[in-house]
C-alpha cells in the first residue's frame, strides 16, 4: 500500500460492522433453535472464517442481499466436521469456538494461519480442562492446532483469571452454557462484555458486573434479530487521522459505543481532542452513538493498567496520536500487546522509530515524546501481517513528505476490507 501526504480528511465515513459483535452474533444465533437475521454483519476475512467454521459444523447460513440469515439448530444440531476447522488469522474464532466445541459430543480440530498457531492457547485450554473438556494442542498443550473431543457433561467452575481477556472469558461462558452447574469468571480488569450482552439479549441466564460474570446453564436461547453497530475500533483510524491533519472534520454514524470498547475516545479527549458524541442510544442491548471529530492540538497523556483491556486494539493508533501530541505519553500495563497478531510492542517501536517518532519500547508499553510538528520519513515499512499495524502505519504515513510504502497490507482484509478505499475517498492531497 502506498500512502501519500494528505492535507486533510473530511466527510461521513461508512465504517463497517463491529468485528467482535459479528463473530458473537453468528455463534450465538447458531446456538438458538430459531432463524436469526443479522444485519450489517462484517464480511471481513476473520468473520467469514467464523461463518465457514459454523457451516462445516452443519449450521445453515445464507446471505440474502446485505443480511445474514442463520438457521439455528442448537448445539445438539451441530455435526462432527469431516475436515479441520480453519480459522485463518482469527484469534476470536478459535478461542470462542473452542469453548463451544468443548461441550459438543464429537471430535474436532481447530487450526489457523502462522500467526494464530503461534498465539497462546493455554489460557483457554487450562480452564476449559478444569470444566472437564478434552483439548490437546501443540507445544505441550499451549498452541494450536487444537484437538477437541467434546464432552457433553462439563462441570461449572469458579475461575479467577490472571489476565483480562474477553476471548478467554467468552470461551468459558460458551462452555458454561452447557455445563451442569454455574460457571463464574473473575478477571483482574474489566474486559469487553459483548458476549454477556448478547446472551442476555437472547434470554440466557447470565449475570455480569464489571470484572465478574456468572453464567447459569440450562436456559433456552430465543431467536432475536441483530443489527451489528459500526466498529468503533475501525473508526479509530479515521478519528485519529482527523485530529492530526489540518482543516479536518469527520462523522461516523451508528458506531458501537459500549463503554468496554469506547474508552479510547476518553483518552483522546484527555489529550485535547475535539470529539463530540451524539445521539447515544441502545440497539440490541449494545450502546451506539454518532461521533464527530475535528483537527485538534493534542497533549501527552498517561495511560495505565486499568484501562488497557478497554483500549487494547486501539493502542497502535493511539501511538500515532501520541507521536503528534506535545509532551511525553506513557503507556504501561499493556504487555498483552505482545500476544496479538504480532508482538505489537516491538513492531510499533521499530516501525515508528524508523518513521522518525521518538518512541522507547518498555516490557509492558511505551514512552513516546510527541511533537505537533513531527516530520515523518518516507520509506518502506513492515506491517508484520498485522492489520492494526498496517492501518496505524497508514495514518502515520498521511503525514510523510515522501512516498510511504507499507508491505503486506492485504492483512487489513481480516477486519476492514474497505479501509483503503474509504481512506482514499476521505483524504484531500492538495
Ligand atoms: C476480542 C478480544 C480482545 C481483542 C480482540 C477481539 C474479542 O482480545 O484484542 O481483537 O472479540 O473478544 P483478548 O481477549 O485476547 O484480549
Amino acid at each position: 500500500m502506498q500512502i501519500y501526504k494528505a492535507c486533510s480528511i473530511n466527510g461521513e465515513i461508512p465504517v463497517p460492522g463491529d468485528k467482535s459483535i459479528s463473530h458473537r452474533s453468528a455463534i450465538i444465533a447458531s446456538l438458538t433453535k430459531e432463524t436469526v437475521i443479522i444485519n450489517n454483519y462484517l464480511f471481513s476475512e476473520d468473520c467469514i472464517n467464523t461463518l465457514e467454521v459454523l457451516k462445516k459444523l452443519g449450521v445453515k447460513i445464507e446471505k440474502i442481499q446485505s443480511s445474514l440469515i442463520v438457521h439455528g439448530n442448537g448445539l445438539e444440531g451441530f455435526n462432527e466436521p469431516d475436515d479441520i476447522l480453519y480459522v485463518g488469522n482469527s484469534g476470536t474464532t478459535i478461542r470462542l469456538m473452542c469453548g463451544v466445541l468443548s461441550a459438543a459430543g464429537f471430535f474436532s480440530v481447530l487450526s489457523g494461519d502462522r500467526s494464530v498457531n503461534k498465539r497462546p492457547m493455554a489460557r483457554i485450554i487450562e480452564p476449559l480442562a478444569r470444566m472437564g473438556a478434552n483439548i490437546m494442542g501443540r507445544c505441550n498443550n499451549t498452541k494450536a492446532p487444537l484437538v477437541i473431543k467434546g464432552n457433553n457433561s462439563l462441570n461449572g467452575i469458579v475461575f479467577k483469571s490472571d489476565i483480562s481477556s474477553a476471548q478467554v472469558k467468552s470461551a468459558l461462558i460458551f462452555a458454561g452454557l452447557f455445563a451442569d452447574s454455574p460457571t463464574e469468571i473473575i478477571q483482574p480488569e474489566i474486559s469487553r462484555d459483548h458476549t454477556e450482552k448478547m446472551l442476555e439479549y437472547f434470554g440466557a441466564d447470565i449475570k455480569y458486573d464489571g470484572r465478574h460474570t456468572i453464567i447459569y446453564p440450562g436456559s433456552k436461547l430465543q431467536g432475536r434479530n441483530i443489527y451489528v453497530p459500526c466498529d468503533i475500533s475501525s473508526a479509530a483510524y479515521f478519528i485519529v487521522a482527523s485530529l492530526i491533519l489540518r482543516d479536518s472534520h469527520i462523522k461516523i454514524k451508528n458506531a458501537g459505543f459500549n463503554p468496554t470498547r469506547a474508552s479510547y475516545i476518553d483518552v483522546l479527549k484527555k489529550m485535547g481532542a475535539e470529539i463530540k458524541v451524539k445521539n447515544q442510544r441502545i440497539l440490541n442491548n449494545e450502546e451506539v452513538a454518532d461521533i464527530e471529530a475535528w483537527t485538534s492540538s493534542l497533549e501527552a497523556v498517561s495511560i495505565g493498567t486499568e484501562i488497557i483491556p478497554n483500549i487494547i486494539d486501539e493502542i497502535p493508533v493511539l501511538c500515532v496520536a501520541a507521536s503528534f501530541a506535545e509532551g511525553i505519553t506513557e503507556i504501561t500495563g499493556a504487555q498483552e500487546l505482545r500476544f496479538k497478531e504480532s508482538d505489537r510492542i516491538s513492531v510499533i517501536a521499530s516501525q515508528f522509530k524508523k518513521a522518525g517518532a521518538d518512541i522507547v519500547e518498555k516490557d509492558d508499553g511505551f514512552l513516546i515524546r510527541g511533537k505537533r510538528d513531527l516530520k515523518i520519513s518516507g520509506g518502506t515499512y513492515q506491517s508484520f501481517s498485522d492489520h492494526r499495524i498496517a492501518m496505524s502505519l497508514a495514518v502515520l504515513g498521511l503525514k510523510a513528505d515522501e512516498e510511504f510504502n507499507i508491505e503486506d497490507s492485504e492483512c487489513i482484509d481480516t477486519s476492514f476490507p474497505e479501509f483503503k478505499y474509504l481512506l482514499k475517498k476521505a483524504i484531500e492531497n492538495h
